[in-house]
């Protein structure tokens, strides 16, 4: 065989990678290969491999008969819109995507290059684990993935993918990067499957059930979006991308619009019912307001009372953060809190400014939450807010009660731009609640307890059911007409565009996890 014989031989064989037969089971099961992956995810021809000819060097379990170049995984650089970004697509092909020594080792070259280089990570997951036969050797090739998973957070963006089995510690991995997006009904993720589960718990579970994408999505929060297919997956980590600048010392990118700054929007006029138990779409006012109204929610089936996202002001990328009236009347409970938390910290690592629209009654009542660490939990948000360094706009939109007031990026914790809508209502609590404790006595002994009562909530509302206090104590800088929402936020983040503001140097804060 002469040299480029060999050369094409070898390239051929990695490019088949567990042959024919798995790469039809592979589609037959709705997913796309891992070189089919990497195509859709980077522009048109830009994608260089790494290490395609890498083998394993196990020599047990009969393992040096069956050596296949590249070794269950694609690993190397290309551009997303322009852009260099570093992934690693799993072959499910080859030995099941197990994770063998060599194979972790490609997995890790290409998380140093990215680090060094200052570029986004992305993980293409489908695997059936540690590759069992290489003991040791894979499990130390898991920890070298997570050590550089950890150091990497915050200084590039990390997005995991999880498209086929994703199972045990492997997990760990999706977990500490910032978005994980999960394909519906061909991906899972579970520290313990079924099988264990049902030996030690007597619990009978499905995969699916388990950890399916939806499981994720909307029970445990582990994973940030869910998908119809594959290639949906590989779109939305494109569009999630160009939110997001490729390292912590980049500013994002910014986009051309034709949407006017000073477009007005009438709706916004009449979005706050009149009644102030009334829920709304808090949805309604995101789109009404960013460019083009193109909103990507972020955790969109988690924690619904909380909204978190990307869009763009004027063309600048922004993360949204509200509550969502329409849901649990938009309480923060710790689910909540959690989630709104973990956002902010990405903006802050990522120079995002963080926009925040607020209407919260307080937090959720209950023994439920009091006993789960409503305490602990809802101050993670409230750290996360306070620590931010990013330009932070608040606009209020209704209800600012109570220890929620302080904690969704108030004045009082370093917001640089706070407005109000004239429907804004800010105060210790919601009008009955104070007339129940103010009053109470009051209220028993009079001959009509039903008027006593309601006189004493139409004052307490007159007084404290508006944002004028709080403007008066410079609190809040403008009380806005919501129709000029829009323009007003631009302007207040061009102006913020210079904002240097940084912690008291430390090693790092001690957020209550
Ligand atoms: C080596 C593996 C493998 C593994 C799958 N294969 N998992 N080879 N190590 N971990 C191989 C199979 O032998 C098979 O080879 C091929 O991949 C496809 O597997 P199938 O079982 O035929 O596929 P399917 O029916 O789709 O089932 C997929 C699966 C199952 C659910 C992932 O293979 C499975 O349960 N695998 C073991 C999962 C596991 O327990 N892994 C360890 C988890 S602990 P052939 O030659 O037949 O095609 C872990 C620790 C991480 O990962 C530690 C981090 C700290």
């Amino acid at each position: 065989m002469n040299h480029n014989d060999h050369l094409a031989d070898l390239e051929r064989r990695a490019e088949l990678g567990g042959g024919e037969e798995r790469l039809r089971r592979q589609r037959d099961a709705g997913k796309l290969t891992a070189r089919e992956r990497i195509d859709l995810l980077f522009d048109p021809g830009s994608f260089e491999e790494t290490d395609k000819f890498v083998t394993h060097r196990c020599r047990d379990f009969g393992m040096d008969e069956q050596v296949i170049p590249g070794d269950g995984v694609v690993c190397g650089h290309g551009r997303v819109n322009g852009r260099v970004t570093y992934a690693f697509a799993q072959d499910f092909t080859v030995f099941g995507g197990s994770l063998s020594e060599t194979n972790a080792a490609k997995i890790v070259k290409i998380m140093d290059l990215a680090m060094k280089m200052g570029a986004p990570i992305i993980g293409l997951n489908d695997s059936g684990g540690a590759r069992i036969q290489e003991g040791v050797l894979s499990l130390g090739g898991y920890a070298d993935i997570f050590l550089r998973n950890t150091l990497a957070s915050g200084v590039v963006p990390q997005i995991s993918a999880i498209m086929g089995p994703c199972a045990g510690g492997a997990v760990y991995s999706p977990a500490i990067t910032d978005f994980t997006i999960m394909v519906k009904n061909t991906s899972y993720m579970f520290v313990t499957g079924p099988d264990v589960i049902r030996t030690v718990t007597h619990e009978e579970v499905t995969k699916e059930e388990l950890g399916g994408a939806m499981t994720h999505n909307e029970k445990s929060g582990v994973a940030h979006f869910a998908v119809e297919s594959d290639q949906e997956c590989l779109l939305l980590i494109r569009e999630l991308l160009s939110f997001m600048p490729s390292n912590n010392v980049d500013d994002p990118p910014r986009a051309e619009t034709t949407d006017p700054a000073d477009r007005e929007d009438a709706v916004l006029e009449t979005v706050v019912p009149a009644a102030p138990n009334q829920p709304y779409d808090m949805l309604d006012v995101i789109h009404a307001i960013v460019d083009d109204r193109n909103f990507l929610e972020v955790h969109q089936y988690f924690a619904r009372n909380m909204v978190v996202g990307f869009a763009r002001l004027g063309g600048r990328s922004v993360g949204i953060v509200a509550n969502q009236p329409a849901y649990l009347a938009g309480t923060l409970d710790i689910d909540a809190s959690v989630k709104g938390a973990r956002f902010v910290r990405f903006c802050d690592a990522f120079n995002i400014p963080l926009v925040t629209f607020e209407d919260v009654p307080g937090f959720l009542p209950g023994t439920v939450q009091e006993f789960g660490g409503i305490i602990r939990h809802g101050a993670k948000l409230l750290f996360a807010f306070a620590e931010a360094t990013v330009p932070k706009v608040t606009v209020i939109t209704r209800k600012a009660y109570g220890g929620a007031y302080c904690v969704m990026s108030s004045k009082h914790i370093r917001a640089d731009v706070n407005y109000a809508w004239p429907t804004a209502e800010i105060a210790v609590m919601g009008a009955e609640g104070a007339v129940n404790i103010l009053y109470k006595r009051e209220i028993d002994a009079a001959p009509d307890v039903a008027a006593a009562r309601a006189a004493r909530i139409a004052e307490y509302r007159e007084k404290f059911a508006n944002p004028y206090i709080a403007a008066e104590q410079g609190f809040i800088d403008q009380v806005i007409p919501p129709r000029l929402t829009r323009g007003k936020l631009i302007t207040a983040l061009a102006a913020l565009e210079t904002k240097r503001d940084k912690n008291p140097p430390k090693k790092h804060g001690n957020i209550p996890l």
